[in-house]
């Protein structure tokens, strides 16, 4: 338990805190020495999350969570957390510090941090030792950054299967994959207190269950796209080396036309020798061909990156391909000059005869890709915002190149009958060119109430998804936004008591969606 007894007081100016005496010892003092019990182990290690789940709740991330901070009373299995403040408490903590928390890692520090100085803490509480040792602070930091964390199996041999997967889980170097939230600790630790109290045995079961049920994942599945993916996948699997072929996803903004590509994408990415994505930025004066060329760098990156055969197979081919020439691309793409070194400076023309000579140079280069046994993919994202040249360069990759897939994404409501992006499409069909057109629409009722059933068996489903429906007109960007902010004002909530989800009708009723939800993002 938190010692919640305690009152802000001031004198004078200065304020000080008055709590409740807490008759104890450090935690470090206790387990220093000997091992403790496992039913005592439990007992503490959840008070611990439960006093821990207490900040969470009122969004305190304590960042300093180490048996320095932490007073036990033995024999009544109680404790009380606070912030260690000697200074050699504040060294020793580093034992018990996430890889975030370093600052060199990309990862933030949020909960998720106290989870993994928690994991860390019950590994020295199960074993007696700490996870990570190093005579010094680099050396630790990089042992907690870089190095795997032992199992605790490994080094005990008695140690339950399920309590070693659940510290290893918690020390997790990706934040994202720890537990989610400590009430789902603390019920399979609860868990396994009733596994050794009834059965004198922790035997496994599936951790992070009610984690898993009590998120809401917003991103990951999608719904009610189960056809468009079948047709985009039956497409790129007709693909032919010889010519250009191309998917156009097309519908109104927050639709989920990004989404549905990049999931086809991680279910097809096998069939690409390289995949390249790129995007119009609706506020930024395009360019010609600005965003080509950075499509075109991302891809140097890849095939720098690529094995020493295939990247000398590349140099020599690009050498060979490009000629004398080789710095008008190294010009516009300067990735190209690590792999075939500097060039000669080329002869300066006219406007219109530089433009000539570019096209005639980056088409050669795009035929180098017919040589690879697989195509390259590329992705042109929100093309209502492209530049005429790039769309000149898309028609003409379709009808003259070979070995490439196109993927193009774009709001076909911006986008009318004379907008030089229809006239393209329009001119490719004329040419029976290889498109597949997937127009995407907005949610129906029944895939709302899908997504409901699936993601959260909520009660009253059919009624929370009509009135979600009737709210955000099925726009799939709207319904998440929508199904966020009713989680955020507790209009559906997870109960842990009852474990399932629950929800308010009359508050979701009366939520307004256009006060709250911001327009679809670009
Ligand atoms: N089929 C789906 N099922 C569940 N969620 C989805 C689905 N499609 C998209 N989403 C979610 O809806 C939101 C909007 O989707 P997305 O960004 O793909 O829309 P978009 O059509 O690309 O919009 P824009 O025109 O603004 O680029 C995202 O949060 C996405 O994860
Ligand atoms: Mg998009």
């Amino acid at each position: 338990m938190i010692n919640n007894e305690y009152q802000l007081q001031n004198i004078k100016e200065n304020s000080y805190v008055l709590q409740e005496y807490f008759h104890g010892m450090d935690l470090y003092s206790f387990i220093e020495h000997s091992l403790m019990p496992m039913k005592t182990f439990l007992l503490f290690a959840m008070e611990l999350t439960k006093a821990l789940d207490v900040l969470h709740k009122r969004d305190i991330i304590h960042a300093d969570v180490s048996p320095f901070c932490i007073f036990i009373h033995p024999d009544k299995h109680q404790i009380m957390l606070a912030h260690s403040q000697e200074k050699q408490s504040l060294e020793q903590n580093q034992f018990y510090q996430a890889p975030e928390q370093s600052g060199r890692v990309q990862y933030k520090v949020t909960k998720a941090t106290d989870i993994y100085s928690l994991g860390a803490l019950f590994y020295h509480m199960l074993s007696g030792d700490v996870p990570f040792y190093s005579k010094d602070k680099i050396g630790l930091i990089h042992n907690h950054i870089a190095k795997k964390t032992p199992n605790l199996w490994e080094v005990l041999s008695d140690i339950p299967m399920v309590l070693s997967n659940m510290v290893s889980k918690m020390m997790h170097k990706n934040p994202e994959e720890r537990y989610i939230t400590l009430a789902s600790l603390h019920y399979d630790l609860n868990r396994c207190l009733e596994l050794f109290n009834n059965e004198n045995e922790i035997r496994e079961f599936e951790i992070d269950y009610i984690g898993k049920i009590s998120q809401f994942n917003y991103t990951n599945t999608l719904y009610g796209v189960d056809k468009e993916i079948k047709e985009i996948i039956d497409f790129t699997s007709c693909i032919e080396k010889q010519s250009v072929s191309m998917l156009c996803v097309k519908g109104r903004s927050g639709v989920g036309k990004t989404a549905l590509v990049n999931s086809v994408i991680e279910k097809t990415n096998t069939q690409f020798e390289y995949i390249v994505e790129s995007k119009f930025d609706q506020y930024k004066e395009h360019a010609s061909f600005e965003t080509l060329y950075s499509a075109l760098q991302n891809l140097m990156k890849q095939i720098l990156s690529a094995d020493e055969s295939s990247l000398g197979f590349f140099k020599a081919k690009l050498v060979e391909t490009l000629g004398a020439e080789a710095q008008v691309l190294i010009e516009v793409i300067p990735e190209l000059e690590i792999i075939i070194g500097p060039q000669s400076p080329v002869e300066a023309l006219s406007a219109l005869d530089s433009k000539v000579r570019l096209d005639r140079l980056l088409s050669r280069f795009f035929q180098l890709f017919s040589l690879f046994e697989k195509p390259l993919c590329l992705l042109f994202e929100d093309l209502q915002w492209s530049d005429i040249a790039t769309l000149q360069w898309l028609k003409t990759a379709v009808l003259d190149l070979s070995n490439i897939f196109i993927i193009i994404t774009y709001r076909d409501d911006e986008v009318g009958e004379k907008h030089p992006l229809s006239l393209m499409l329009e001119e490719l069909k004329s040419y029976n060119a290889n498109i597949k057109e997937i127009p995407l629409s907005s949610m129906s009722q029944a895939t709302i109430h899908e997504l409901l059933v699936t993601s959260m068996d909520l009660t009253q489903v059919s009624e929370v998804a009509e009135i979600i429906f009737k709210k955000t007109s099925g726009n799939t960007f709207f319904v998440m936004q929508f199904l966020k902010l009713l989680q955020e004002d507790s209009a559906i909530w997870f109960d842990y008591k009852d474990l399932s989800w629950h929800c308010n009708l009359e508050k979701i009723q009366n939520l307004p969606i256009s006060n709250n939800v911001i327009e679809p993002s670009d």
